[in-house]
């Protein structure tokens, strides 16, 4: 295989793709439409270059083509839902294409959590119990049926900020009126009110290829800005993997009760499903539960997933690309080592950012530890400068958890910028240091 490779996307999660990519066997070099200035060539040896095209916007479909031909591109990568959603993959594909990445009918899984649940529902998946509404009024009056403050969630694509637990009737109440007052415009015009669950976080990511799919170890993310998990949600404050409280028994009950029902659901609706289906679990008293699907890579989760792969990434998304997965070489997990991902943010993240500060390092690369940029952009001077609210995260690898937190935190230490905000306890769930 001699792959020239299209990643796209600009965040923290492409980076690593295209780093990951870089580094499997037979590819010539990986284009990252648009990328960012921080995504330069991998930085341990032996990897194709990597090569952003910040010319090219992820959404302009004729300038990708273009690329496409230009490069003479093997394999498309997509990393961000609302291109997928948007019908991305199905266009590539029309012009012949391989590509990672479920078509619009599949992204559905992601982009209408109402269709979704009717998917689990009728294949047969554990999950939480829940009434879609598509009235303020409607929704209301089962709030007050059920009598209890029901989770609130916008049916659609609303960046991560469509969801909210309610503690208390009231705050229920004010997530169904700021949704129909147009809050998240139409992906709020029809709701999801849903059971809460109780029990710990764990996403797992399978890779799919239509007909079969293979899991990814489990990890586990920190949604929330402020230590000890408090304060507004973000993109995610960091991540690790594996999740040392979940062993290969777990993993196949999931990928039985899970995964495959809902593949053979999406077979059935007539859909082609090529891409990676993230199921977000509750582990509840009964056993896990499916809270949500992504039909993409999680940022961050992926940047501390594939530092834990061995063997030839870019075969198996290409063998999932052409519905080939059987015929992949396998993908080889490294089962004695963790990994951990720390996230450093910009000064007011989640919320309104400073922005341009130059971000220095005095660290250097090694193979224990990757920096993966997000926000960020080049200035003329050629200075790495801070552009947006998730600037870079630090990855780290060791032979258990505590080690690749150390690795992780140090190698954020030699990092800096004014601003730099930082969550000292990523992992705290699971470390013993
Ligand atoms: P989502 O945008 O679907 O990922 O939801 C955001 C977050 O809301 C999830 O990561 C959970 O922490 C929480 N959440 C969603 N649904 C439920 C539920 N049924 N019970 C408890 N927490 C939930
Ligand atoms: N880290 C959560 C997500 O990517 O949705």
């Amino acid at each position: 295989m001699t792959a020239n490779i299209l990643v796209i996307g600009s965040g923290g999660r492409e980076h690593s793709l295209a780093w990951a990519l870089a580094r499997s066997p037979g590819v010539r070099k990986v284009w990252v439409a648009p990328g960012n200035g921080g995504m330069v060539s991998a930085p341990t040896g032996g990897a194709a270059a990597i090569a952003p095209v910040a010319s090219v916007a992820a959404e302009d479909r004729t300038a990708i083509l273009r690329l496409c031909q230009d490069k003479a591109i093997t394999l498309v990568v997509i990393g961000p839902e609302a291109l997928l959603a948007a019908g991305l993959a199905d266009d590539l594909r029309a012009h012949g294409l391989a590509v990672f990445g479920p078509g619009a009918d599949g992204a559905r899984l992601e982009a209408s959590k109402a269709w979704a649940k009717q998917l689990m529902t009728q294949a047969g998946v554990p999950t939480a119990p829940s009434w879609v509404v598509t009235s303020r009024t409607e929704a209301l009056d089962l709030l007050h049926r059920r009598g209890r403050p029901l989770v609130v969630k916008a049916d659609g694509l609303a960046a991560g900020k469509g969801v909210t637990v309610a503690s208390t009737m009231s705050e229920a109440e004010a997530a169904v009126d700021r949704s129909f007052a147009g809050a998240f415009g139409r992906a709020g015009e029809q709701l999801v009110l849903e059971e809460r669950l109780e029990g710990s976080e764990v996403s797992v990511l399978a890779l799919c290829d239509g007909q079969d799919l293979v899991l990814l170890p489990p990890a586990q993310d920190h949604k929330r800005i402020g230590e000890g998990d408090t304060g507004p949600n973000t993109g995610g404050m960091g991540a690790y993997a594996p999740v040392p409280f979940l062993d290969q028994q777990d993993l196949e009950h999931m990928r039985s009760t899970i995964f495959l029902p809902v593949l053979a659901a999406l077979q059935a609706r007539g859909i082609d499903y090529r891409g990676v289906i993230y199921a977000g679990m509750m582990l509840t008293a009964t056993g896990p539960m499916v809270i949500e699907f992504n039909c993409r890579f999680g940022d961050p989760e992926c940047q501390c997933l594939l530092p834990l792969l061995e063997g030839n990434l870019a075969a198996v998304l290409q063998a999932c690309a052409l519905g080939q997965l059987g015929e992949a070489p396998p993908l080889i997990i490294r089962s004695s080592a963790a990994c951990a991902c720390v996230v450093a943010a910009a000064e007011g993240y989640p919320g309104p950012v400073r922005r341009g500060d130059p971000i220095t390092d005095t660290g250097r690369p090694e193979s224990r530890s990757m920096v993966f940029y997000a926000g960020v952009k080049r200035a003329e001077t050629g200075q790495l400068q801070t552009a947006g609210g998730r600037v870079l995260a630090s990855v780290g690898l060791g032979d258990d958890i505590d080690q690749a937190f150390d690795q992780a935190y140090a190698r954020l230490d030699q990092i800096d910028y004014a601003g730099k905000t930082v969550r000292s306890d990523i992992g705290h769930q699971v470390r013993r240091r």
